[in-house]
């Protein structure tokens, strides 16, 4: 599905595509007793498609799916072998009389582009090597549950400009909030990609050289992997570029006081975090990884035309 005829977006395959009023939408979805979602799938099914591994994003969609009264299908993309077995597009069409949604992890953003353009149901991006939109979802719940708005809320990213930053920075400028992406020289965002973020919504965007400018008085503090799926070849060489880049005890003070730590997770203790931030008592990973349930729920019944009573 790619034509967007009214004002529900037709596919998810990243932040941007909801606007600002399909973030709030989804959240305000996300927050109500599945009760009250109208069971939008009941009778269909919801192929959910893995090209990579997965625990947290595989278990909350298949469970969202089962709330909203449909029948979750995982099936390994080598199964289905995109290109290899048959056509994206001939897969997309194919599922389309199945089921209500196609979801899907890919090693290539451009498979779920041509996914979406050949499916005739809604196509979800669940992770790729662009972006990770369920997540950056789940990521924008938690902050709220934790800080009230985020409007003018410093946030900070210290680590890799990956998948996860990029949607993390997405959500949080169509929310308000005021970005703060800290990267070693290499692995910084690229220009484009910042002022075309920087357009999406009122909130801004700063650019760090180094982990404390970045955290300096910020009021949630995230970080993910140094080594995506899928890079593991470059991992001594990632591993080294950064070096003192770990979220630790001392750098968390720089924080506000009432500051949250957040990890999409899996998390490496010792290397992108110390031990002592990620089990201590600043840090919602828990709460952030169960949220990935209530996400995907609100934004799959936001895409499926449930309305916010
Ligand atoms: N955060 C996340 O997407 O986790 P999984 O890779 O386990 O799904
Ligand atoms: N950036 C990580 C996120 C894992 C959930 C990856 O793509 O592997």
């Amino acid at each position: 599905m790619t034509a967007i005829e009214h004002d529900v977006p037709s596919d998810l395959l990243d932040i941007a595509d909801l606007g600002a009023d399909g973030v709030r939408k989804s959240l305000d979805l996300a927050s109500l007793n599945p009760r009250e979602l109208g069971a939008p799938l009941a009778g269909r099914g919801a192929a959910l498609i893995f090209e990579k591994p997965s625990n947290r994003t595989r278990h909350s969609s298949e469970m969202a799916v089962v709330q909203l009264g449909g029948h979750p299908v995982y099936t390994r993309g080598e199964e289905i072998g995109f290109d290899t077995r048959e056509p994206v597009e001939d897969i997309a069409r194919v599922m389309s009389g199945y089921h209500g949604l196609l979801a899907a992890r890919v090693m290539q953003h451009q498979t779920l582009v041509r996914l979406a353009g050949a499916a005739d149901v809604p196509v979800v991006n669940l992770l790729s090597d662009h972006s990770h939109p369920l997540q950056a979802l789940a990521d924008a719940l938690t902050m709220e549950q934790h800080l009230g708005g985020l409007r003018g809320r410093g946030v900070a990213y210290v680590g890799d400009y990956n998948n996860v930053a990029r949607s993390l920075a997405e959500v949080c400028v169509l929310l308000g909030a005021d970005v703060r992406l800290g990267a070693p020289k290499g692995y910084e965002p690229d220009p484009v990609d910042v002022e075309r973020i920087r357009g999406l919504g009122e909130g801004t965007v700063t650019l760090h050289k180094r982990p404390e400018e970045a955290v300096d008085g910020a009021h949630a503090v995230h970080t993910d992997t140094w080594v995506s799926m899928g890079q593991e070849r470059d991992r001594e060489e990632r591993r080294a570029a950064f070096a003192g880049w770990t979220v630790d005890t001392e750098l968390m003070e720089r924080a506000a006081p009432d500051a949250v730590f957040l990890h999409c997770l899996p998390a490496y203790r010792g290397l992108e975090v110390s031990a002592d931030v990620i089990d201590g008592p600043r840090s919602v990973v828990i709460e952030q990884a169960h949220n990935r349930m209530h996400a995907a729920r609100g934004a799959l019944a936001m895409l499926l035309g449930v309305e916010v009573p």
